[in-house]
């Protein structure tokens, strides 16, 4: 073993396959086809891409399926098309034109449906709202909204006019919109009043207002109504979107945009520093979250897909919008908490809509595990036939309760690696084929050349840790990050550069390792890898045999620098809600024991921390960075306009 490479201990043996009815009307239901698949895509892996193009409605068709340059790539140059259009206008071209497209309920329980022709509609009167108010194409376009309907419509009719839209998460600070909207140089910002949140309103017209006093260059603000909260209105500046669109044409003669027209600006969660701008353009990126929503989440016509994330994020993007869509599938889209009024919130909707597909993160996984199986066993969850997961490794135990008491045991659960940056799921199982092991995102998708290399690019044995790498550029990867292409290539290309051994690979920044099966397991952030004795361990492992003690909820490991051993493992360990305070107490002692006893002595920390709650991103992911900032008694420096909680730090000091 390499000196860096990273050593895992982790064993886990359990396999699941799905059942012989789900294999019988997967799209991929024999491990021949899925074979075929990739021999296709290894043997001519353009040629692989432009079969699966070739699903979207194009105008003029590309010359040139892939131009790269290390590290700038094209997709389907020549080619024209429009993302909207291929979400919309081509179902409503045929006998899905009636077929819900949104299912839309408030956290007040209102369900409102959007067929695809309703939509369609909506989204041209809203384009040619944002063309009246000077609106072009190349224009950056920040979306600062909840989740509500008129997000995907805004996303969407920016689209249909060639603007670029900038989403930020409904409940980032007036600091981090404008940050945002200054970087991306934003013209027009939509909003809403206020969204509902366990409750309560969030006022997000005033923050955005706060942030509006420094960004001069926006010229106009659209307001969705959503609560119907008092707001204050610049004249000139700001308009309330119903009243425009109301007044607005339903038709909309819709123009083509190039293959490499820029789609969004999506800053990333910045778990580990200042936020990206990463930039997404349009042909390769329909493409890839078309593939990947159709054979991942194994589309039928009949589904009824429920997301849970926030549109505000990548996994908003591609799989309640672009992805969905494009397959004309009917997304289920909630505005409200998990948790509000009761805690089976989910299950309750789930049940009374039916859905089939729910697509969920680790982190919210084990809070669910914390408030009690009871929660979602009042409900008759039958309908479900597949479950996601995403975000960050789902540690075996929260995978074994998903599958157990969300999927009652005969749901498939698709494990899907990817990021903001490479824009679609790049390590998934296909559903009705790939052997299941709990914690592991398990093989790359035909078509995606991922691999786990040292630092010298050389492969990784089977279970020896390395760094994971992408080989092979993929249509919706990154194109820049927003107005620094320096940066570009120092976070992504600047690891494995082309040399005499390789032609140089993307770095994800991921520490993984291969089975002798080829399934990856992801170990976290190599940013995040803790030294202890000499030995390079990724945190998802240790954090993962934490919770698998019956008491904890979360836990998050870090290194601090020690005198005697060069460095001290740290746990920051949430416990479950019923344990009694006494208890708390003993249990530093016995999660030491019993991590050792999990996965060895080498792992064991030096110090546990119980504590109430954790510095997470909005998006669910631990901020390991500022841990480590207060596991070493430093204080806390860098960005946190990302963190959801600030008195989490607080309280941690
Ligand atoms: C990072 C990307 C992709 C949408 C949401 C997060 C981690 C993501 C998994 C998974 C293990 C995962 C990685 C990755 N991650 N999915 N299934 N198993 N780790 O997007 O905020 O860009 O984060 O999330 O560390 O690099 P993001």
């Amino acid at each position: 073993m390499s000196s860096d490479s990273i050593k895992s201990i982790l064993q886990e043996h359990r396999t699941f396959e799905a059942s012989a009815a789900f294999k019988q009307r997967a799209h991929i239901g024999s491990q021949d086809q899925l074979q075929a698949m990739h021999a296709h895509a290894e043997q001519d892996p353009i040629g692989f891409w432009e079969e699966q193009a070739r699903e979207l409605s194009w105008g003029s068709k590309w010359d040139t399926p892939m131009q790269w340059n290390y590290p700038t790539v094209e997709w389907f140059v020549g080619g024209t098309l429009n993302a909207s259009v291929n979400c919309l206008d081509v179902h409503v071209a045929t006998e899905k034109r009636n077929k819900a497209a949104l299912v839309w309920e408030s956290e007040e329980g209102d369900v409102r449906t959007w067929t695809y022709q309703q939509l369609l509609a909506d989204v041209n009167r809203f384009a040619n709202v944002l063309l009246d108010q000077g609106i072009k194409k190349g224009d950056v376009v920040g979306i600062y909204m909840g989740m509500i309907p008129e997000a995907v419509m805004a996303m969407l009719a920016c689209a249909r006019i060639g603007a670029t839209h900038n989403v930020v998460f409904g409940a980032f600070s007036a600091e981090a919109l404008r940050e945002r909207m200054d970087n991306s140089g934003a013209v027009c910002l939509i909003t809403q009043d206020g969204a509902r949140r366990r409750g309560s309103v969030q006022r997000l017209k005033a923050v955005a207002d706060e942030a509006l006093a420094h960004l001069p260059n926006i010229h106009t603000v659209l307001v969705a109504k959503n609560v119907g909260n008092d707001i204050v209105m610049s004249r000139g500046r700001d308009h309330w979107l119903h009243e425009l669109m109301a007044a607005a044409p339903m038709k909309h003669d819709v123009q083509l945009f190039d293959s490499e027209h820029p789609l969004f600006i999506l800053y990333t969660s910045g778990s580990t520093g200042k936020p990206k701008g990463i930039l997404h353009t349009t042909g390769g990126y329909m493409t890839q979250v078309k593939y990947t929503s159709k054979y991942v989440f194994d589309l039928r016509d009949d589904d009824l897909y429920f997301c849970t994330a926030d549109i505000g994020w990548i996994t908003g993007h591609s799989y309640i919008v672009y992805g969905l869509l494009a397959n004309g599938a009917s997304v289920l889209m909630y505005e409200g908490a998990p948790n509000y009024p009761e805690k089976d919130r989910f299950w309750d909707i789930i049940e009374r809509h039916q859905a089939t597909v729910f697509y969920t993160a680790p982190t919210a996984i084990r809070a669910f595990m914390s408030w009690g199986e009871a929660w979602p066993r009042k409900h008759d969850l039958s309908s479900l036939r597949l479950l996601g997961t995403v975000g960050e490794p789902i540690n075996p135990e929260a995978w074994m309760w998903y599958y157990d008491v969300i999927g009652r045991n005969k749901c498939p659960i698709v494990d899907t690696w990817w990021q903001t940056e490479t824009g679609s799921i790049m390590i998934a199982p296909m559903p009705g084929v790939t052997t299941m092991k709990p914690g592991t995102a398990t093989q790359p998708l035909p078509g995606i050349m991922a691999d786990v290399v040292n630092k010298d690019g050389s492969p990784c044995k089977p279970n020896e840790g390395g760094y994971l790498v992408v080989k092979h550029p993929w249509p919706s990867m990154l194109r820049t990050v927003f107005g620094d292409e320096k940066r570009y290539r120092d976070t992504y290309w600047s690891h494995f550069e082309p040399c005499d051994k390789h032609d140089g690979y993307y770095f994800t920044g991921d520490g993984a390792r291969k089975d002798s099966d080829g399934c990856f397991w992801i170990m976290g952030r190599v940013d995040d890898v803790v030294n202890v004795s000499g030995h390079r361990l990724g945190t998802a492992e240790i954090e993962s045999a934490l919770v698998s003690h019956a008491e904890v909820s979360e836990a998050a490991v870090v290194a601090r620098p020690d005198e005697i051993k060069g460095n001290a493992l740290v746990a920051f360990v949430i416990v479950n809600a019923n344990v009694p305070t006494a208890r708390k107490a003993e249990l530093p002692a016995l999660l030491r024991e019993h991590v050792a006893a999990e996965i060895g002595p080498i792992a064991k920390p030096d110090e546990i921390r119980i504590t109430d709650a954790l510095p997470k991103t909005r998006s669910g992911k631990i901020m390991r960075r500022l841990l480590r900032e207060i596991a070493g008694g430093g204080e806390v420096t860098g960005d946190t306009t990302t963190l959801e909680d600030h008195n989490v730090l607080e309280n941690l000091r």
